[in-house]
C-alpha cells in the first residue's frame, strides 16, 4: 500500500513510520521537521517532504490522489500552545485537517483521523462534585467511544479550543459517513508515552506535555511542578501497545474499522499526577542517579501560574478498549512502570554527557 503519512515525523508518527515500512509499506511522509525519523530517511520506501500543510504550495490534492490510505496525524497537541494560540489551534486542527478530509472524500480516499481523548472533557464528578453519593467510582470517568457524553469547560476557559475543535472534526467525519462520503476511522490516543514523546522545554518554547518536564527536572535537579496540586488522573499506554494497534486499524481486516471510532488507551494504568511525579523520582533514583548530581524538589504551582489565564483540566479520563478488544483483538501489554523506565533511558542516553559534567 502507498501510505500518506501526514504528521508522520511527530511522536506516534515516527514510531508509526518505522512500523509501516518494517511491514514492507511505501510511506509518503509530511512533516516540518525530520529529527523523529532521521534514521529511516535513506530507506528506499520513504519519500519524505519537509513542508508545513499551511502553505498555499503544499500539493494536497495531487498527495492524497497518489495514495491508497491517508493517515493525518497533523495537531497541536500540546495544552500550553491551547492556552496561548487559540485561534491558531482551531485553524490547523479544525480547518487544515478539515481539507484533508474533503480531499479524502473528494478522491474516494480512505481516512485514519486522530483525535484526541480530550473530546470526553470532564467527569461529572468535577461538574457537580456536592451532588454525587461517590465521586470516585471509575466509572464516572469510563468513557466509551460511541455511548459517552462530552463535557467541555466555559468559553472563557479557551483551553476547550482543542478539545472542541477535534469534536467538530470526529462530527464533520461522521455525517461525511452517514451520507456514504467517506471511509473513516477515528482514533482516540489516551496519553502516549514513550521514547520522543516530546522535546525538552529546554529545547523548545518551554509547551512539552508533562512527561518532558518531569524529564528535565530529574535531569538538572530543578522544580517538579505539580499543577494544581497534581491530582488529576491519567491513563498512561506504551507507545509500541498503541502502535499495534493502530497498525491494526491500518490493515483493517474485514473492513471492520470503516467508520468506527477507537479508544486506545491503558485502562489499567491510572495514574495521578502528583503519583507519577513521586514514581519518576523514585524510577530515577533506583536506576539512574549518578552520586553528587542535584536531585528535584516537588513544588505545587496554580495552573495560572504555569499556563496563564485560561486553562482549565480533563480531572480524569479512562477507556473503554472493549471495541479494540473485540473489533480487533487488541489489549495493551506495557504496565506504567516499565514505560517510565524504558523511556526515562532514552532520555537520559541523549543526555549522558551532560549529566556527568
Ligand atoms: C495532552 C493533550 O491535550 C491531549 O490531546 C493528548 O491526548 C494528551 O496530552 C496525550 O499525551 O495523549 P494532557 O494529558 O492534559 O493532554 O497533557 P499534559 O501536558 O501531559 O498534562 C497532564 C497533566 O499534568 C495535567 O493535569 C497538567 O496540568 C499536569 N502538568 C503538566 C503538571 O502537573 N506539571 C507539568 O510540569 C506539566
Amino acid at each position: 500500500m502507498k501510505i500518506l503519512n501526514l504528521g508522520g515525523g511527530g511522536f506516534i508518527g515516527a514510531h508509526l513510520t518505522q512500523r509501516l515500512l518494517a511491514e514492507n509499506q511505501t510511506v509518503v511522509c509530511i512533516d516540518t521537521h525530520p529529527d523523529k525519523i532521521r534514521e529511516h530517511l535513506d530507506h528506499h520506501r520513504l519519500t519524505y517532504i519537509e513542508r508545513d500543510i499551511r502553505r498555499e504550495d503544499f500539493e494536497l490534492d495531487r498527495l492524497i490522489q497518489e495514495a491508497d490510505l491517508v493517515i493525518d496525524l497533523i495537531a497541536y497537541a500540546n495544552p500550553g500552545i491551547y492556552v496561548k494560540m487559540p485561534l491558531e489551534v482551531f485553524r490547523l486542527n479544525f480547518t487544515e485537517n478539515l481539507k484533508i478530509a474533503e480531499t479524502c472524500s473528494q478522491y474516494g480516499k480512505r481516512l485514519i483521523q486522530f483525535s484526541s481523548c480530550e473530546v470526553y472533557g470532564k467527569t461529572v464528578a468535577k461538574s457537580f462534585p456536592d451532588k454525587l453519593m461517590n465521586s470516585e467510582d471509575p466509572a464516572l470517568a469510563i468513557f466509551s467511544e460511541d455511548t459517552s457524553d462530552s463535557i467541555l469547560g466555559p468559553v472563557s476557559k479557551h483551553r476547550w479550543i482543542y478539545a472542541s475543535a477535534k469534536l467538530l472534526l470526529e462530527r464533520v467525519l461522521h455525517a461525511y459517513g452517514l451520507e456514504d462520503r467517506l471511509d473513516y476511522t477515528i482514533i482516540r490516543p489516551f496519553n502516549f508515552i514513550g521514547p520522543k514523546i516530546d522535546y525538552l522545554p529546554e529545547d523548545t518554547d518551554g509547551m512539552p506535555r508533562v512527561f518532558s518536564h518531569f524529564m528535565e527536572a530529574l535531569i538538572k535537579g530543578t522544580q517538579i511542578r505539580l499543577v494544581d496540586g497534581g491530582a488529576h488522573r491519567r491513563c498512561y499506554t506504551y507507545i509500541d501497545d498503541a502502535i499495534e494497534c493502530i497498525y491494526r486499524i491500518v490493515e483493517n481486516h474485514g473492513r471492520v474499522c470503516s467508520r468506527q471510532i477507537f479508544n486506545i488507551g491503558s485502562p489499567d494504568n491510572e495514574v495521578s499526577i502528583r503519583q507519577m511525579a513521586a514514581m519518576m523520582v523514585d524510577l530515577y533514583k533506583t536506576h539512574f542517579y549518578k552520586p553528587g548530581a542535584p536531585l528535584p524538589k516537588t513544588v505545587d504551582v496554580t495552573s495560572e501560574d504555569f499556563y496563564g489565564p485560561g486553562y482549565e483540566d480533563s480531572d480524569r479520563r479512562i477507556p473503554d478498549i472493549s471495541k479494540a478488544k473485540t473489533l480487533l483483538g487488541w489489549k495493551p501489554e506495557f504496565q506504567l512502570k516499565d514505560m517510565l523506565i524504558r523511556t526515562m533511558e532514552y532520555y537520559l542516553s541523549d543526555y549522558d554527557g551532560k549529566i556527568q559534567n
